[in-house]
C-alpha cells in the first residue's frame, strides 16, 4: 500500500470548504486504488496571522519541509486588507513559501470545457471547441524578487521606489526545461513571451529559451511573441497557443487573462514545482486553485470545489507520479460537468448545487 504524505493548508475564505472536498476525493480514490493519505492541516494566510501572528508560521513551514507536497487552499480576505501591503496574507504567505521551496515553475492549465463555453467572455465561435492552453510561468525570479527593491525619500522630499527585474541563464534554462517536458506531452508547441524590444532581461530570455529548446528537443515548434501582442492574441484566438512560456510578472498577468477567458476561476488549478525532489524522487510541489478566497460566498456551501480537486489531481501527477489516478480525477470532474452539475459560479443564472453536492457528484464518478 502506497502512502502519500502531504500537508494541507486550507487557508482563508472558501479554502477550508473546497479543501475538505478535495481530501474526500483523494481518500475515496485511495480506498479504491490502493493508496492512503498521510496528511495534516496547518494554518497559513489570514488564519495564520490570527492564530500565530504570522501569515506563514514556522510550524507550517517546518511541516511542509517534512512533507512530499503541499495542497494549498487560498489566502487573504477583507479582514486583513488594512494591514501594510507586505504583511497582507497574499504577499506574506505566498511569496515566502514560493521562495522557501524554490518553487520556480508555475503551471497554470487554461481549460474551458466545451459544455461551459458560454461562460467565456469570448465570442461563442471562438470558444465553441473549448480552450486548452498551458501557461508555464517562472515563479521565483524576475521583478518579484530582484534586488534592489526599495523605497526612499529623496533630499527634495519626494519619494522614489525601485523594483529590479533580473534573470540568470540558469533560471531561464530550468523553466524552459519544464515547458519542453510539458509541451512534449501536448501539441509540442511553445510560444515564449517576452518584451525583448525593450527589456535586457527579455533579450537574454529569448536567446536562452531558443538555445535551450533547440538543445532539448528540436522537434518542438517554438515561437517568440512580445507580451503586448500575446495579451491581444490570447483574446483574439486562444487556441493558437499550446504552451505559453514566460517570466514571472508577464505570467501573472497573462494567466489571469487566460483564467477569465476560460470562464470561471472556480475551474482552474495550478501546480508550482520546486528544484527539490521529494522522498519519492518526484518534484516537490505546491498545488493550489487559481480562484482565491471568494470571501463573499465563504462558509455558505456555494464555492466551486473543482479547482481544488483538480489541483489535487496535479499533485498526484507531479509529486507522486500517479498519472492514472490524476487522470481519473480529471475525468470525474469533466463527467460531473457533462452531466449538468453546476456550482453557482458556472450556473449562468440557472439552477445550481452546493459545494458538497458537487463534491459528491465528482466522487460518484471516480472509477469503481
Ligand atoms: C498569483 C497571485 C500572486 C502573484 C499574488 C497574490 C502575490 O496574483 O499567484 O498569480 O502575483 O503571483
Ligand atoms: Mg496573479
Amino acid at each position: 500500500m502506497i502512502t502519500i504524505r502531504f500537508t494541507n493548508l486550507p487557508g482563508d475564505g472558501i479554502g477550508p470548504e473546497v479543501m475538505s472536498v478535495a481530501l474526500k476525493v483523494l481518500e475515496t480514490l485511495g480506498l479504491r486504488n490502493g493508496f492512503s493519505l498521510q496528511t495534516s492541516e496547518y494554518d497559513i494566510g489570514g488564519i495564520g496571522i490570527d492564530r500565530h501572528g504570522s501569515a506563514l508560521p514556522d510550524s507550517t513551514l517546518s511541516a511542509c519541509q517534512e512533507a512530499d507536497a503541499i495542497l494549498f487552499g487560498s489566502v487573504g480576505g477583507p479582514k486583513w486588507e488594512s494591514l501594510p501591503p507586505t504583511e497582507q496574507p497574499e504577499r506574506a504567505a505566498l511569496l515566502p513559501i514560493r521562495k522557501a521551496f524554490e518553487l520556480f515553475a508555475n503551471l497554470r492549465p487554461g481549460n474551458l470545457y466545451p459544455e461551459l463555453a458560454d461562460l467565456s467572455p469570448l465570442r461563442p465561435s471562438t470558444v465553441a471547441k473549448g480552450i486548452d492552453v498551458l501557461c508555464v510561468r517562472e515563479l521565483t525570479g524576475g521583478i518579484y524578487f530582484g534586488l534592489p527593491k526599495s523605497r526612499e525619500t529623496l533630499a527634495n522630499g519626494e519619494e522614489r521606489s525601485i523594483d529590479t527585474m533580473v534573470y540568470k541563464t540558469s533560471e531561464i534554462e530550468r523553466i524552459t526545461e519544464i515547458a519542453v517536458k510539458a509541451a512534449s506531452l501536448r501539441e509540442k508547441k511553445i510560444c515564449s513571451v517576452d518584451k525583448a524590444n525593450v527589456l535586457e532581461t527579455s533579450v537574454l530570455w529569448r536567446k536562452v529559451v531558443s538555445e535551450c529548446i533547440q538543445r532539448l528537443d528540436p522537434t518542438i515548434e517554438s515561437t517568440h511573441m512580445y507580451v503586448d501582442n500575446a495579451a491581444m492574441q490570447l483574446v483574439r484566438d486562444p487556441n493558437q497557443f499550446d504552451v505559453i512560456l514566460t517570466e514571472n510578472m508577464f505570467g501573472d498577468i497573462l494567466s489571469d487573462e487566460l483564467a477569465v477567458i476560460c470562464g470561471s476561476l472556480g475551474m482552474l488549478a495550478s501546480a508550482s514545482l520546486g528544484t527539490g525532489k521529494n522522498s519519492l524522487g518526484h518534484s516537490f510541489g505546491l498545488y493550489e486553485p487559481a480562484g482565491g478566497t471568494a470571501p463573499d460566498i465563504a462558509g455558505k456551501n456555494l464555492a466551486n470545489p473543482c479547482a481544488q480537486v483538480l489541483s489535487a489531481a496535479l499533485m498526484l501527477r507531479y509529486s507522486f507520479g500517479m498519472e492514472k489516478e490524476a487522470s481519473a480525477i480529471e475525468s470525474a470532474v469533466k463527467q460531473t460537468i457533462r452531466d449538468g452539475f453546476r456550482s453557482v459560479d458556472i450556473s449562468s443564472g440557472s439552477e445550481f448545487v452546493g459545494t458538497d453536492e458537487m463534491g459528491e457528484a465528482i466522487i460518484d464518478r471516480l472509477p469503481a
